[in-house]
């Protein structure tokens, strides 16, 4: 592990550097623990440079064996090494050499999982951000772009397979029982897209055709045996390369595109060219072991590493600054890849509601950055919702801004100017700018400025002068290091909805510029005025989700009932009785916090019934109305002094009484949306699946409860409909005599398949209450449970600090304690993995004062361990700042 040197990094800094790398040839001799790589690099000085000026290269825990310059040895005074920096102190004067490095690496002691390391027997590695310095001495930047060509060694038993990036050249046999293997990528690549894999793996092989009739050879690497569960990830990346020529326009451009699945991965894949590598879990599926929501991740994933064949590859990132210009892009690509495969509505309500899980949090609290940062510290801790979710959701509003058809022509813009380069954010707008002929610099605050806009709204209508008038208000709140604000570029796609749940024809504007059904908010406050609005209209705002903002519109609990049945844009639809249910979760949370019962409103519990049964409805939209909004939704809404027990108390109030009021229909439907036929993983089916398993979960806490829930697990055929089976049982009747057995049922059939094993772990992490933290802590000491591999944490300690409100901030703190021994435990392995696991904690200032104090002396017995990593301390220190 590198040492902290404290060092930040800043985006004003950036310099070319003054030595390029045009070609690198690889050569790897692979053994667990004594690995020899040889490279030989073209190195060209940068036209303009004067001189010649000290080669630095990066490294990170290397040994040095041998450096050559143009086939001679270099002299000890011309270079200083060590493990972390080859510095060639007086490089050649001629405008090119060979500079020729040989390193040392021990891949079986790599458990933090960057550079070459071992899964499961496989080597395989991973370089983005800054892994591929622990392979050997680079200029380890994305600017750096190079032609590589790699030769594998291995021992043919421990490594029949040889794969690397680009087509396959040349492979033969050597002495002893060993071969080799030759890749050449003529792409230019930086480095953080370098990939090596080799050990004995199943293949899945299929082939695509080009819409230019080039045939592509497409593989699966899965452990043997397992190759039946990668036919779901080759039929979504066959249609994500179908996807990314139709819609974009974008062809893929090698003979071979391979992916590998491995066990250990510190994410959940990566976009190496030719060459992506996967966490397994979201390569591996059939229906008996993974949910619904493990196919729909699949087919993201599979398509959002595919797309960064151009989004990331062909064009990459000058810097790890721009690191929105791949990621954002590249999940925005991916979710219209979803919304097209799937529902468009249905996936545009689930990315807000992840959205506003994750990204919100971040940007209302002490780790909100810009989703392009100016400075870091570690990098790794910038591979944030911010940076890939945000970042799509600004993409989004620049084809919104600018329409479909104008959007595509800014994208053909941008695939043909900067091919083969390494871009910045400025690159990107600057097409939209040019294909528009509109002026983005206000829009473009929204790479720039952190922290989400608050906008606020009041409308009033006057019936005689059938006018009705809308005045907008928004405001950006301070955020760390950001103090002062300016205002932004928000465009609000809207409408008004008349008495018969139609949109209204206004017949004109003014006050601000409304185009095409959206308002563009520019400056602070906004007075819109409609004339020819006769009736007063319900105000249908933000529809879409077109802003990533949090919007507060007064409006009677009557208007957003009526919109929850009207709206003609299905996300505000959702939206309004979403918001109706919010109002009512934080009213419930006060009613808990001064020791009175709830009372609900008897026309939302049957609101909630009639959205359920609504025929002409999905039932996967249903079911996300049904679903109420998480505890940590509810205390973000609330802000300050949570106190986690009564948010859970007042949303359990909630669903007994909805489903109490709805108890006939929600079993009459659940009843009827019983599967027959075959098990299919798509869409319809799925939602299907999703809507039943919500009204077991409203039906769940009646007293016939236990025995439905267990009847609902017996009988599943599924892994989605065991799971849900197994999760209401385990968070509604943790003690009942049915889940004791349901639990050991479960394990007893997949105690050898650790992935879902996962489930297990994560049902039980997130059962609320008090006694998850036992339940966590003796779960750490399971057979199928390893503290090395990051699927394991993720899964049981992951899943009870951001998923368990009630158990996590237990009041006496004993769920802190826990987590700051699993982080500490975490980071001696793996740095990346534990900084993640620490940013649970990111809004403990929003706690009740009790818990904010422990959770703050959490924070600060982390940060006076000794020896911390930099990816640790970084969260820790701006986590108390
Ligand atoms: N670029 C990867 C993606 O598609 C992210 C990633 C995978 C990553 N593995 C990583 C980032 C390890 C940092 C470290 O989103
Ligand atoms: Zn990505």
């Amino acid at each position: 592990m590198r040492t902290d040197t404290g060092q930040v990094f800043r985006l004003e800094d950036y310099r070319p550097s003054d030595y390029l790398i045009p070609s690198t040839a690889l050569s790897f001799k692979l053994s667990r623990e004594k690995t020899i790589v040889v490279a030989e690099l073209t190195i060209e000085r940068r036209d303009g440079v004067a001189g010649n000026p000290p080669l630095v290269l990066d490294g990170d825990g290397l040994t040095l064996r041998r450096v050559e310059i143009d086939g001679k040895p270099l002299d000890a005074s011309a270079y200083r090494a060590t493990p972390d920096e080859l510095a060639i102190t007086a490089p050649p004067k001629a405008d090119r050499f060979r500079l020729l490095i040989e390193t040392e690496i021990d891949p079986s002691r790599n458990q933090a999982l960057m550079g070459l390391y071992r899964s499961n027997g496989v080597y395989c590695t991973q370089c983005e951000a800054e892994g591929f310095r622990r392979i050997t001495y680079f200029l380890d930047r994305p600017d750096i772009l190079s032609v590589y060509t790699v030769r594998i060694e291995a021992q043919r038993d421990e490594a029949p397979l040889l794969l690397s990036n680009g087509n396959p050249g040349e492979r033969g046999d050597l002495a002893d029982g060993w071969h080799y293997a030759v890749w050449h990528d003529p792409f230019p690549k930086p480095s953080y897209l370098f990939a090596l894999v080799a050990g004995d793996l199943g293949r899945v092989g299929d082939s695509f055709v080009t819409a230019s009739g080039r045939t592509v050879e497409l593989g699966i690497y899965v452990e043997h045996g397992k190759e039946r569960l990668a036919a779901y990830a080759m039929d979504a990346l066959k249609r994500s390369m179908s996807w990314d020529e139709e819609v974009f326009g974008r062809e893929y451009d090698l003979d071979v595109f391979n992916i590998v699945a491995v066990s250990d991965f510190n994410m959940g894949a990566m976009e190496n060219k030719g060459l992506n590598i996967f966490n397994d879990k979201y390569v591996l599926a059939d229906e008996e072991t993974a949910t619904d929501t493990d196919f729909a991740n699949i087919e993201a994933i599979i398509a959002h590493e595919y797309f960064h064949n151009w989004t990331g590859n062909r064009i990459t990132c000058r810097d790890w600054f721009q690191l929105c210009l791949k990621e954002g892009l590249t999940v925005f690509r991916d979710h219209e890849f979803s919304a097209d495969q799937r529902s468009r509505a249905v996936k545009r309500i689930a990315e807000v509601r992840t959205l506003r899980a994750h990204q919100f949090p971040e940007d209302q609290g002490p780790l909100a950055h810009p989703v392009r940062p100016r400075r870091y510290r570690e990098i790794n801790n910038f591979y944030t919702a911010t940076v890939y979710e945000k970042g799509s959701e600004v993409v989004r509003m620049i084809r919104t801004i600018l329409g479909a058809d104008t959007f595509r022509r800014g994208m053909d813009l941008y695939f043909e100017r900067h091919d083969g380069e390494a871009a910045t954010i400025e690159d990107f707008v600057k097409v939209f700018e040019e294909v528009s002929g509109r002026d983005l610099s206000q829009f473009a605050l929204w790479y720039h400025q952190a922290g989400t806009p608050n906008v606020t709204v009041s409308g009033s209508h006057n019936a005689s002068a059938g006018e009705f008038t809308l005045e907008i208000e928004q405001s950006v709140p301070p955020t760390p290091s950001e103090s002062r604000k300016r205002l932004m570029h928000i465009p609000l796609a809207f409408g008004l909805v008349g008495p018969d749940g139609k949109d209204i024809d206004y017949s004109e504007v003014d006050g601000a510029s409304v185009e095409d059904g959206v308002i563009h908010l520019r400056k602070r406050r906004h007075v819109v005025r409609f004339s020819g609005v006769t009736e007063r209209p319900a105000v249908s705002l933000n529809r879409g989700f077109s802003a990533p903002i949090t919007l507060a519109i007064e409006q009677s609990a009557g208007d957003r009932a009526f919109l929850a049945r009207h709206d003609s844009d299905a996300f505000s639809r959702w939206q309004a009785f979403n918001t109706l249910l919010t109002e009512t979760l934080t009213a419930a949370f006060r009613s808990m916090l001064g020791g009175r019962k709830p009372e609900f409103a008897t026309d939302l519990l049957h609101l909630a019934g009639t959205i359920a049964a609504d025929e002409t409805l999905e039932p996967a939209y249903r079911a996300l109305a049904l679903s109420l909004p998480g505890e940590a939704d509810i205390a973000r809404e609330i802000g300050t002094n949570i106190d986690p027990d009564a948010v859970h108390a007042g949303r359990e109030a909630l669903i007994a009484a909805i489903a109490g009021a709805n108890r006939e229909l929600f079993t009459e439907l659940y009843g009827n949306l019983q599967a027959s036929g075959p098990f299919s993983p798509d869409a319809a089916n799925a939602g299907r699946r999703t809507l039943r398993n919500m009204l077991l979960d409203y039906l769940s806490v009646l007293p016939e409860g236990v025995t439905l829930a267990a009847g609902h697990f017996a009988t599943a055929t599924n892994m989605t409909d065991r799971a849900a089976g197994l999760t209401a049982l385990v968070h509604r009747h943790r003690t009942s005599p049915e889940t004791v057995e349901a639990l050991a049922a479960f394990e007893a059939r997949y105690r050898s398949d650790v992935l879902v094993m996962d489930k297990w772990f994560q049902i039980q992490a997130s059962t609320p209450g008090p006694d998850a933290v036992e339940v966590v802590r003796a779960l750490m000491d399971h057979p199928s449970f390893s503290i090395g591999n990051p699927n394991r944490v993720r899964s049981l300690v992951g899943t009870f600090a951001s998923a368990n409100q009630t158990g996590f901030h237990r009041a006496d703190g004993a769920g802190y304690r826990l987590f700051v021994e699993t982080v500490l435990q975490v980071e001696k392995r793996n740095p990346q993995v534990s900084a993640r696991l620490a940013t649970a904690l990111r809004s403990w200032r929003s706690l009740e004062p009790v818990r904010q104090a422990k959770a703050r002396e959490a924070l600060l017995e982390i940060r006076s361990a000794h020896g911390l990593s930099a990816d640790l301390r970084d969260i820790v220190e701006r986590t108390l700042a």
